[in-house]
C-alpha cells in the first residue's frame, strides 16, 4: 500500500510534518512576499520527479512561466528538461495571457482546440479545473500546484461566493486523487496585537496550512519562519521552526524559534 504521507522535498519538514504531506490533500502555504511560497510548492514537484518518478503540473496564476524558469534556474533546475520529457507541465495563467489557449503539443485533440478563459470576469473555477484536468491527464500527474490563488480568490464578490469556489476547487482537485499545494498572500494585520491577522476562507477549507513567518528580531534582523498551523490526518509539531533559501533550495531547520 502507498504511504499516507508524501515526502515534501523539503529538507527538515518531513520530520516535523510527521512523514510529508497527507497523500491525496490540498495543503495550502501562505506567507508575505518572497517568502518562499513558489520555492517551496517547486521543490515538492522537482523532488518528485528527481527521486520518486512523480509527475507534476505547475499553475502559475500569476508569474509569467519566463519568469518563473529564470527565478527556479537559480537553484539549478532545469524545469524546461523536465517538461520536455513530460515530467513536469507549467501552466501559465498569469495575466500576461489573459486568455490562456491550451494549445501544447501533447494534449489530446479534443482539448486541442479549446479556448479557455483563466482571467477576468469571464474566470470560471471549473475553467480553471478543465485545464489542470487536461494537463494532469496528459503527464500522468500525481502532483499539482496552484500558485497563488490569493487574486483569483479576491475576485468573488463576498465571502459566501468566495468560501463555495474554494470548496469547488479544492473538490475538484482532490476528485483527482493528486497530492496538491495551493499558495496565498498572508491575510492582513487587523487588531492592535502584533502578527493578528485575518484568516482569509482558504486556511479554514485546506487540510493542511504551512504559514511562512518574517519577524524582526532587535539586534539579529529578520528571522524567518516556518510554523505548522494545520494538517489534518497528521501528528504534527507545533513550534516555529527557522528556515532559509539557499542555492540549493528551501530549507527548514530542527531547532525551535525561542520567543
Ligand atoms: N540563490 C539564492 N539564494 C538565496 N535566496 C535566493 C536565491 N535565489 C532566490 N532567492 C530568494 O528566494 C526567494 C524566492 O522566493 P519565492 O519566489 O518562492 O517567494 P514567494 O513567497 O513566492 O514570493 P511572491 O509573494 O513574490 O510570489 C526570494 O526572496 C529570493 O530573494
Ligand atoms: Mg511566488
Amino acid at each position: 500500500m502507498k504511504s499516507e504521507h508524501v515526502p515534501t522535498g523539503i529538507p527538515g519538514l518531513d520530520d516535523i510534518l510527521g512523514g510529508g504531506y497527507p497523500r491525496g490533500r490540498v495543503i495550502l502555504i501562505t506567507g508575505s512576499p518572497g517568502s518562499g511560497k513558489t520555492l517551496m510548492a517547486m521543490q515538492f514537484l522537482v523532488d518528485g520527479v528527481e527521486r520518486f518518478d512523480e509527475r507534476g503540473v505547475f499553475v502559475s496564476l500569476e508569474e509569467s512561466k519566463y519568469h518563473l524558469l529564470s527565478e527556479m534556474e537559480n537553484f539549478g533546475w532545469d524545469l524546461e528538461k523536465y517538461e520536455k520529457k513530460n515530467q513536469l507541465a507549467i501552466v501559465d495563467a498569469s495575466p500576461l495571457r489573459q486568455i490562456s489557449k491550451v494549445k501544447e503539443e501533447n494534449l489530446p485533440e479534443e482539448e486541442d482546440q479549446r479556448e479557455v478563459k483563466l482571467r477576468g470576469p469571464e474566470f470560471s473555477i471549473s475553467a480553471l479545473s478543465t485545464v489542470i484536468r487536461s494537463y494532469a491527464r496528459v503527464t500522468r500527474a500525481t502532483r499539482i500546484v496552484i500558485d497563488p490563488i490569493t487574486s483569483l480568490s479576491f475576485q468573488f464578490p463576498d465571502d459566501q461566493t468566495r468560501r463555495t469556489a474554494i470548496i469547488d476547487l479544492l473538490d475538484s482537485l482532490m476528485s483527482m486523487g493528486t497530492t496538491n499545494i495551493i499558495t496565498s498572500e498572508l491575510g492582513p494585520l487587523v487588531g492592535s496585537a502584533p502578527g493578528e491577522r485575518q484568516i482569509p476562507s482558504e486556511e479554514y477549507l485546506c487540510h493542511g496550512v504551512i504559514v511562512l513567518h518574517s519577524t524582526y528580531v532587535s539586534g539579529r534582523g529578520i528571522q524567518t519562519s516556518l510554523e505548522i498551523e494545520k494538517m489534518r490526518e497528521t501528528k504534527h509539531d507545533r513550534q516555529l521552526h527557522p528556515y532559509a533559501i539557499t542555492e540549493k533550495g528551501f530549507i527548514v531547520y530542527a531547532e525551535r524559534v525561542l520567543g
